[in-house]
């Protein structure tokens, strides 16, 4: 394909647009030239953050809600998010809501809207329920069950889903780190939320990304071209 075409053709929804790994998604979305949507609970905040182009390609609503979400996937090709819940905050929707049910939600909405493609961050060590992150509202074991969604969701022939699991997020800018995929949720670490969001926005349309659901962490520092590379290690 020629360098000027973008890898992925259609229409990509960001869903948690206004959040700190959201945010790169939306910014690795417009290097990569694709087209894309926000799902986001404050129109406001997105034309604050990405501009005024974007008042026409904003969808406002919350994952807690089926109408909202399917006005939002609706005429999208692809769905990558990026929607936790904010685990600290008392008076925030728990885990149970917005990472498990939310995420069910979303996936089925849009499965049933004909979204090929879903694209979900979630964390490294969702299988241990013993990790002290738990005892926020079951936030890994919720993810945990979010994903469990998706995957028997988007397994049927014709649709497809990637799963990532970062380790503790970071706020380097992307290309800049060795990355390590691994599988099993046996790794540990940190990686940028910019990487985080580049490698979700390469699992578009990278055939290593197909169904599958991998950790990702990052290595020493050495300024990369692309993250392509690293998909390699998913045998
Ligand atoms: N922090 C870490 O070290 C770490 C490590 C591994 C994985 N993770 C996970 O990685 C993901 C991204 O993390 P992050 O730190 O970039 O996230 P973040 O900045 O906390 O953003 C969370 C996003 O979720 C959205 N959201 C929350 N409740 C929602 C609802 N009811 N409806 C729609 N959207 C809702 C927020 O919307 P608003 O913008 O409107 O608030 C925001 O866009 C999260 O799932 C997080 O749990 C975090």
């Amino acid at each position: 394909m020629p360098k000027n075409q973008p890898q992925f053709e259609g229409i990509v929804l960001v869903a948690g647009a206004t959040g700190r790994t959201g945010q790169w998604i939306v910014r690795r979305l417009q290097a990569h030239g694709i087209e894309h949507r926000l799902f986001v609970r404050s129109k406001a905040k997105a034309i604050e953050m990405f501009g005024p182009a974007y008042t026409d390609r904003v969808v406002t609503g919350s994952i807690e809600t089926p109408l909202e979400i399917e006005a939002a996937v609706t005429g999208c090709n692809a769905v990558i998010s990026a929607i936790g819940a904010y685990v600290t905050e008392p008076d925030a929707p728990p885990p149970s809501v917005i990472d498990r049910d939310g995420m069910k939600s979303l996936a089925t909405i849009a499965k049933n809207c004909g979204v090929r493609k879903f694209i979900q961050v979630t964390s490294l060590a969702v299988t241990k329920p013993e990790h002290p992150m738990n005892k926020y509202g079951g936030v890994l074991t919720m993810k945990l069950q979010g994903e469990n969604a998706i995957r028997s969701t988007y397994a049927e022939s014709g649709f497809s889903h990637t799963i990532i699991r970062p380790g503790g997020l970071q706020d380097g800018e992307p290309l800049q780190h060795l990355l390590e995929f691994g599988t099993g949720d046996t790794i540990i670490g940190v990686v940028d939320r910019s990487d985080v969001a580049e490698a979700a926005v390469v699992s578009l349309w990278h055939p290593k990304a197909v169904n599958r659901t991998f950790e990702l962490i990052r290595g020493e520092a050495a300024c990369q071209a692309n993250l392509d590379p690293f998909f390699e290690q998913l045998t």
